[in-house]
């Protein structure tokens, strides 16, 4: 087991779990991938009806439950149409804004399990009128270009309506601890998961680490997966925002990369996705403090997590975020610091070791008369 843990180790899982291909309702591939992580470790693994990963490492009461929630799947893209000369049509899987689709290099997984590339083609500009130039096509002018001339060229390559495609695009490293990809919403997540469910060591409450399916199209892996499990607190690991960059007036940062992971305090519009309970922020940051890792308060104007639907299961489940930040999320080309992927592993981890079940149950309902 051994609790080392390395940026290389951290970087070559990502990278395995970045360049899968996963969307919303097909993340079989990743999810092979999390079981070969997990299945040394868990006491206890399944996988439900929905897809969920579900594994359970053992804690030392044998009362209380913690449940840490990573989504596996992706944004991206099903084929909605093949025409006459073998271009195909597409339609959006969770929230792939048009703009991010200029010009892309897709991969494309076929039912049958076969793949192949496509290119996102547009019209040059030596012939298209200026104005057209400065606008984002809407998503029904996009088609991807695979090779083919024909639309029974296309169909024998295995190719049909109902399939599905990722942007197609490694994770490779930028200077320093910074790297770059796909999907790092929620690969990211998934391995500060994976990695602090490894070296959790003797926990008081029994650990439940989900995998979860469908996040990007309604959190819905998350919310059958809470239903079964019933935990008596929840975390989950995502993305946000990190907003440090051009065009973004300091005032408005959300997070920065490379100040430590995200306590979130609140998400969604005018906080209507989570706002996380006082207790779980309190506790995770006097864990971090207690711990030595930076991090950093985190309120988000817009998105959410798994962690929304799982304080609402059943009679309520006290729920907070751990969050990494991340650049231009939705994009092929989003950007994290592993010095913030590994403070987040350790925050998983001391916050796993030290919550009890003393503290859980102080959080539950309480009889007035
Ligand atoms: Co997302
Ligand atoms: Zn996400």
């Amino acid at each position: 087991m051994g609790s080392s843990l390395s940026k290389e180790e951290v970087f070559s899982l990502l990278k395995k779990l970045s360049e899968g291909i996963g969307p919303s309702g097909n993340e079989g591939i990743i999810r092979e991938l999390v079981i070969d992580e997990v299945r040394k470790v868990a006491d206890e693994l399944r996988i439900d009806t929905l897809g969920n990963v579900i594994a359970v490492k053992k804690g030392s009461r044998g009362s209380g439950k913690l449940m840490l929630a990573a989504h596996m799947d992706e944004i991206g893209l099903f084929v909605s149409h093949i025409d006459d000369r073998g271009f195909l049509r597409i339609l959006p899987i969770g929230g792939i804004p048009e703009r991010s689709l200029v010009y892309q290099r897709v991969v494309i997984k076929t039912r049958d399990g076969r793949v192949y590339r496509g290119v996102l083609g547009l019209k040059p500009p030596h012939v298209i009128k200026p104005e057209e130039l400065r606008q984002i096509p809407e998503m029904k002018e996009f088609f991807v270009d695979v090779g083919a001339s024909s639309r029974e060229e296309v169909l024998n390559m295995g190719i049909r309506v109902g399939d599905i495609a990722v942007f197609d695009r490694e994770l490779s490293p930028l200077i320093g601890d910074r790297v770059t990809g796909k999907a790092i919403d929620d690969r990211v997540g998934l391995a500060v998961m994976l990695k602090s469910f490894e070296i959790i060591e003797s926990p008081e409450l029994d650990v439940y680490a989900v995998a979860t399916v469908q996040e990007e199209v309604g959190l819905k892996g998350a919310e059958v997966a809470a239903y079964s499990i019933t935990p008596d607190v929840a975390l989950a690991l995502d993305v946000t925002v990190a907003s440090d960059f051009p065009g973004v007036s300091e005032h408005e940062w959300c997070t920065q990369l490379g100040k430590g992971p995200a306590i979130k305090v609140a998400d969604g519009r005018s906080a209507s996705g989570l706002i996380a309970h006082p207790e779980v922020v309190k506790m995770l940051i006097k864990v971090a403090e207690e711990s030595g890792i930076p991090y950093q308060v985190e309120v988000l104007a817009g998105g959410t997590t798994d962690a929304s639907v799982i304080a609402l299961n059943k009679e309520g489940v006290p729920a907070g975020v751990i969050s990494i930040p991340s650049r231009y999320i939705h994009s092929p080309v989003e950007v994290v610091d592993l010095k913030d992927v590994l403070n987040a592993i350790k925050l998983t981890k001391a916050f796993a070791e030290k919550t009890t079940y003393e503290w859980v149950s102080s959080l539950k309902e309480r009889r007035i008369k």
